[in-house]
This record gives C-alpha cells, sequence and structure tokens, in this order.
C-alpha cells in the first residue's frame, strides 16, 4: 500500500536515500530539509512521488508549515522519519554553549517538535508511524562530540516514553542506530585514508554501513510485519 511519508534530513546522504528508495516502492515522499536547494534537487530527480519543503526542524512554526506543505500535497501523513541531525566534532572543554545549544535544538527539540506536530494528525486517524535516526553514540556515547551523543540518548528515551503515550491509539514509534553510513556527516570526521580504510571493509567488519541497508530497515518498520513494535532501537550494528 502506498504510504505518505515525511522525511527530514530529506536532502542529506542517508535521507535521501530513504527517499529514493521508499519512492522506487511506491510512496510518496516529502522531502524536508533545511537545505531548500538540496530537497528541491532530490524531488527533481524522483518526480511525482516526491514533494520538497523547507524546514528548520528546531522551530515551531517552520515544522507546522512543512506538515500543512505536505498534507495538502499528499493527503494524511501516514509516516514520519526524523532524519535531519548535525554533529560538529569538539571535546566537552571546546564546545560553546552556542554549539550545545544548536546541537539539542536540532537533533533532539527536532524530533520532539516533529512528532509532536504530525502525532495529532496521526492520533485523530488512529494510525501512524514515527521513526527517528538515533545512533549507537547515543548508548555508547562520542568522544570528541558529547553534545551529539547526549542528544541521541534524548531521542532513544523521547521514542520510548513516546511509544508508551501513543500505544492506545495505534501510533507506532521507534529509533533506529545504523552504525557509521558514508554520508558527508561521517566523512567529516575521518580522514581521506581513514575514508579509503573504511570502504574497502566489510561493513560487518567496521566498513560503513551502506546507506541502501538502512533504507531496509525502514521498510520493515513501515510494513504490517512490524504492526504491533513500538518504543523499540534498532540497531543496524553494534556500537
Ligand atoms: N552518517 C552516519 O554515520 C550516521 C550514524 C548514525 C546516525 N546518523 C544520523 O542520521 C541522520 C542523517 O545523517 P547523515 O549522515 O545523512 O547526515 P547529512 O549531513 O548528510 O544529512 C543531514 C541533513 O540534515 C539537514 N539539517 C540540518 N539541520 C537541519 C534543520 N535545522 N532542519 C532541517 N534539516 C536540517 C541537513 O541540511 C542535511 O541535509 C542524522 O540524524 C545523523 O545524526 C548518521
Amino acid at each position: 500500500m502506498s504510504q505518505v511519508i515525511i522525511v527530514t534530513g530529506g536532502a542529506g546522504g542517508i535521507g535521501s536515500t530513504i527517499c529514493r528508495g521508499l519512492a522506487r516502492d511506491g510512496h510518496r515522499v516529502v522531502v524536508a530539509d533545511f537545505d531548500r536547494e538540496g530537497a528541491a534537487r532530490v524531488a527533481r530527480e524522483i518526480g511525482e512521488k516526491a514533494f520538497a519543503a523547507a524546514v528548520d526542524v528546531g522551530n515551531k512554526e517552520s515544522v507546522a508549515k512543512m506538515i500543512e506543505q505536505g498534507l495538502a500535497h499528499f493527503g494524511p501523513i501516514d509516516v514520519l522519519l526524523n532524519g535531519a541531525g548535525i554533529m560538529p566534532r569538539h571535546p566537552v572543554k571546546d564546545i560553546s554553549e552556542e554549539e550545545w545549544d544548536r546541537v539539542i535544538r536540532i537533533n533532539l527539540k527536532g524530533v520532539f517538535l516533529c512528532s509532536q506536530a504530525v502525532a495529532s494528525h496521526m492520533v485523530a486517524r488512529k494510525r501512524g508511524r514515527i521513526i527517528s535516526i538515533a545512533s549507537g553514540r547515543g548508548v555508547a556515547g562520542a568522544r570528541g562530540a558529547a553534545h551529539y551523543a547526549a542528544s541521541k540518548a534524548g531521542v532513544i528515551a523521547f521514542t520510548k516514553s513516546l511509544a508508551d503515550e501513543l500505544a492506545p491509539d495505534n501510533v507506532l514509534v521507534n529509533a533506529i542506530a545504523p552504525g557509521v553510513t558514508d554520508t558527508p556527516m561521517s566523512r567529516a570526521g575521518y580522514s581521506e585514508e581513514e575514508q579509503k580504510k573504511r570502504r574497502a571493509l566489510s561493513p560487518l567488519l567496521g566498513g560503513f554501513t551502506p546507506a541502501e541497508d538502512i533504507v531496509g530497515l525502514i521498510r520493515y518498520l513501515i510494513s504490517e510485519a512490524t504492526r504491533y513494535v513500538t518504543g523499540q532501537l534498532f540497531f543496524l550494528k553494534t556500537p
């Protein structure tokens, strides 16, 4: 069955792969991103099954507008995929208060605002799924990116809490932890040499997780096979 799916961070490495993969499956995707041009590019490439929406996930008005646009274009939202995120790298001693706030605003408050906004529509229909991209760093920690790790730990706790709240309304809420994936975000953290090394390794042995494999997990999480699965964190790889 064709579903309407909002993907925040839809212009990014993982988000755009998810948008393309789900559109190929016949779903309609709202490619939602702060990078307006990038979102438009991904939507253009996909064609009529995609709609680009500019959004700042950390801003309540912007999120409301993006969801209204999605509703107007495709109708009721079946799935929200929270994929927008940033990962600046600094040890705790060098993290400015502004950078701390920015990471928490985009990675954690963004998940809260987008989930809160779609949840009201989903609860009214007694149907819906919310999937957030957390990270193994939210469980294991991240040397050099403690704010990122803290934000993702928050996403995991938020997921479990919201899953419990929305279970009576048949809205499922889960999170995924993809493992290190070859995208602009992860490339920023590795030297050229380290990237080359990881590309040569199997994903099972420390290589990058192919973004396409994340699409496979999302497919499963929006399918009937998982209609009673909620409040879970799915790892593609142990952190
Ligand atoms: N790449 C990895 O190894 C990895 C591992 C674990 C988790 N993740 C998570 O997966 C998600 C996607 O990461 P990615 O690797 O594709 O990174 P990416 O940098 O390629 O994509 C992130 C996207 O988020 C968008 N974005 C940033 N701030 C935004 C805002 N305020 N509002 C809306 N959009 C905004 C960016 O424009 C970008 O398109 C992130 O949540 C990230 O934390 C990534």
